[in-house]
């Protein structure tokens, strides 16, 4: 059974201190939420890792950094490696993601070297795949998700199906309030699921597959029920701790849900079947 995984992703957002008050805030509250079997995380930018690392060291809450350099060291003015990520304390790094393949002109290639750099210094990549509305229009969307997705995991040679984890962002559904209906969100991730089982056959039943796109407590209960969709990565919601642990409930009580036999087998169009 795959553990969901709840990733808050802050983006520009919070000033080291700020977030120090709200890991305050959050920590214990998290602790007073039940949440077995969910993982939570949260990419905070790379000027606050170190400090939230130090403040959640031993307990489950994870810290994430939003990006990493391709490069391990070298004259790359402004740029944060994985190592630097690393030894700051974090777990995982976003990779991929929309706001960095549109602004910052990041292509596939880059998007796989990153991946592959977050690999050499033990972090887990989270790499980001979706669609712009106009490519959905088209008729487009599924084709370019795993044209994404296979360029993406292109530089690894994962082991372990925990090594990474795929994020599904619709574009149009980023920070716009639209969320893909809980069928639009399961069918490409099922769809990611089976490029996976080409990719990697033997770990592809076990990688997380997150849904990203205005993820709020009022949508997180069905999109997590989904049998494809493995988890969140959520943007503006993730900003207010309530509403955060608000999803990371959902998750646990979708979790729990689940029969315990989640040895369902997936059905020829990849749908679970529950053990007769
Ligand atoms: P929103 O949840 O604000 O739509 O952002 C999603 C996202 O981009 C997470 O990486």
């Amino acid at each position: 059974m795959r553990p969901p995984l709840i990733a808050g992703n802050w983006k520009m957002h919070t000033t080291p201190s700020e977030a120090l008050a709200w890991f305050g805030r959050f920590v214990p509250a998290l602790a007073e939420t039940p949440h077995a079997g969910v993982e939570v995380l949260v990419h905070v930018p790379a000027t606050h890792v170190a400090a939230l690392a130090a403040r959640v060291q031993g307990g489950d809450l994870r810290v994430g950094g939003q990006d990493l350099s391709a490069h391990d060291q070298g004259a790359y003015t402004g740029e944060v490696s994985g190592a630097m990520l690393r030894d700051a304390g974090a777990t995982h790094v976003i990779v991929g993601h929309s706001e960095r393949r549109a602004l910052h002109h990041e292509d596939d290639a880059t998007v796989a070297a990153k991946a592959a750099a977050a690999r050499r210094h033990g972090l887990v990549p989270i790499v980001c795949v979706g669609e712009t509305e106009s490519e959905r229009d088209d008729g487009q969307a599924e084709a370019v998700v795993l044209r994404q997705l296979r360029a993406g995991l292109a530089e690894l040679a994962p082991t372990d199906p925990h090594e990474l984890a795929i994020a599904y962002e619709p574009v149009w559904a980023i920070g716009t309030g639209r969320t893909a209906t809980a069928g639009d969100a399961q069918a490409m991730a099922a769809a990611i699921r089976a490029e996976l089982r080409d990719l990697l056959p033997t770990l592809a039943d076990g990688v997380r597959i997150l849904y990203g796109g205005s993820m709020k407590p009022a949508n997180a209960a069905e999109l997590l029920a989904q049998d494809d969709v493995d988890g969140g990565l959520i943007g503006g919601a993730s900003l207010n701790e309530h509403d955060l642990l608000a999803i990371v409930r959902a998750a646990a009580e979708t979790h729990a849900a689940v029969p315990a036999a989640d040895d369902r087998r997936p059905g020829p169009n990849g749908a679970k079947e529950d053990p007769t």
